[in-house]
C-alpha cells in the first residue's frame, strides 16, 4: 500500500461520521486484497485507511454524485464553489436550499451544479447536517457559521488524485448490490457502516435518505454478514450498542466502543455514546 496523503480527508460532515472512532477501528482492520465499504457515508475510515483497490457504496445519490464529481471535475467543482462562497449569505442559503423543491427544475442542474450545492449546504447548514425530508428535499436550517470553509480545495484536489491514482469503483444503490459481487471472497474485507439502530426515540436519527433504515433492515443486513462469514469474507460491522444489535450478533465478537457524538437531544447523553463493533475474525 502507497504512503498515506496526509491532505486526504472527508469533503463533508456526515451524521454518523466515523472520525472519532478512528483510533478504535484503524487497529482492528485486518489485512485485505481488496476493500468493500457499501455504506460510504462522509467516508472517514477510507480515507483514513487509503486502499488501493476499493468499491465503495451508498445509497443517497447526491452524496454519490459528489464524489464522482470530485473524481472527474475537480476544478468545475471548486470554481463553482467560489460563485457560492462569494454569494453566501442566509437569503442565498435558502435560495439554494430551495432548488431542490422545483424536481423539473432540479433535473436541469449539472452533476457540478448539484454537487457544489451539497457541498455548500454541508458546509453552511446548521450542525453541518445532511438531513431530508420524506419528499427528499434538503431541510437543514442555515448554520450562522461566520467563515465556513466553503471551497476547500486542498481536500477536493487530494481526494480526485486518489480516486484517480488508484482503482476505486464508486457505485450507487442498495448495499447487497455490492456484496454480490461475484470477486468476493477470501481475501476481501467489508466494513458496514450502516444507518444505527436507534437507542431510544428521543434521539434517532435515520433521516439520510428518505427512506430509514428499521428493524427488519437491521436483520436482513445480519443476514448478509452471516452470507459473507460463510463465504470466508472478513467484515466489521459499526452499530449502536444496544439489546436488540447485542443479541442479533451474539454469535460474532463485539467490542464496546465510546464516540463523542454531538447530535444526541439529551444534553446528559451528548458526548459519550456506547458503539459495539462487530467482526467474525482474530486480529492478525
Ligand atoms: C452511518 S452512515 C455512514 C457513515 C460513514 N461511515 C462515515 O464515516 O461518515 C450510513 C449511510 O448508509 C446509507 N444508506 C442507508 N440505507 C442504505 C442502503 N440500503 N444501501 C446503501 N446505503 C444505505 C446512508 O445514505 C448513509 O450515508
Amino acid at each position: 500500500m502507497a504512503a498515506k496523503d496526509p491532505l486526504i480527508s472527508p469533503i463533508l460532515k456526515w451524521v454518523g461520521g466515523k472520525r472519532q472512532l478512528l483510533d478504535q477501528i484503524r487497529p482492528l482492520i485486518p489485512k485485505f486484497s481488496t476493500y468493500y465499504e457499501p455504506f460510504i457515508g462522509g467516508g472517514a475510515v477510507l480515507f483514513d485507511i487509503q486502499p488501493s483497490k476499493a468499491i465503495i457504496n451508498d445509497s443517497n445519490y447526491e452524496l454519490i454524485n459528489v464524489y464522482n464529481v470530485i473524481k472527474d471535475k475537480p476544478e468545475k467543482l471548486i470554481e463553482k464553489l467560489y460563485e457560492h462562497k462569494e454569494k453566501n449569505c442566509k437569503e442565498y442559503f435558502y435560495e439554494v436550499r430551495g432548488l431542490d423543491r422545483d424536481k423539473k427544475k432540479y433535473d436541469l442542474l449539472s452533476d457540478v451544479e448539484r454537487a457544489a450545492r451539497i457541498i455548500y449546504l454541508n458546509k453552511t447548514c446548521y450542525n453541518g447536517l445532511f438531513r431530508v425530508n420524506s419528499l427528499g428535499e434538503f431541510n437543514s436550517p442555515w448554520g450562522k457559521y461566520k467563515n465556513p470553509n466553503i471551497t476547500n480545495e486542498t481536500t477536493i484536489r487530494a481526494l480526485s488524485g486518489y480516486f484517480n491514482s488508484n482503482n476505486i469503483a464508486i457505485k450507487c444503490g442498495d448495499y447487497r448490490e455490492v456484496l454480490k459481487d461475484i470477486n468476493i471472497g477470501e481475501g476481501s474485507f467489508v466494513y458496514l457502516d450502516p444507518p444505527y439502530m436507534p437507542i431510544s426515540t428521543s434521539s434517532s436519527f435515520t433521516g439520510y435518505t428518505a427512506n430509514g433504515f428499521g428493524e427488519e433492515d437491521q436483520i436482513a443486513l445480519k443476514e448478509q454478514c452471516d452470507i459473507l462469514n460463510q463465504k470466508g469474507v472478513k467484515f466489521l460491522l459499526s452499530n449502536s450498542s444496544c439489546k436488540f444489535i447485542e443479541d442479533l450478533y451474539k454469535d460474532y465478537i463485539i467490542t464496546k466502543v465510546c464516540a463523542k457524538r454531538a447530535i444526541n437531544v439529551k444534553a446528559d447523553r451528548r458526548g459519550e455514546i456506547d458503539e459495539v463493533l462487530v467482526r467474525n475474525y482474530e486480529l492478525d
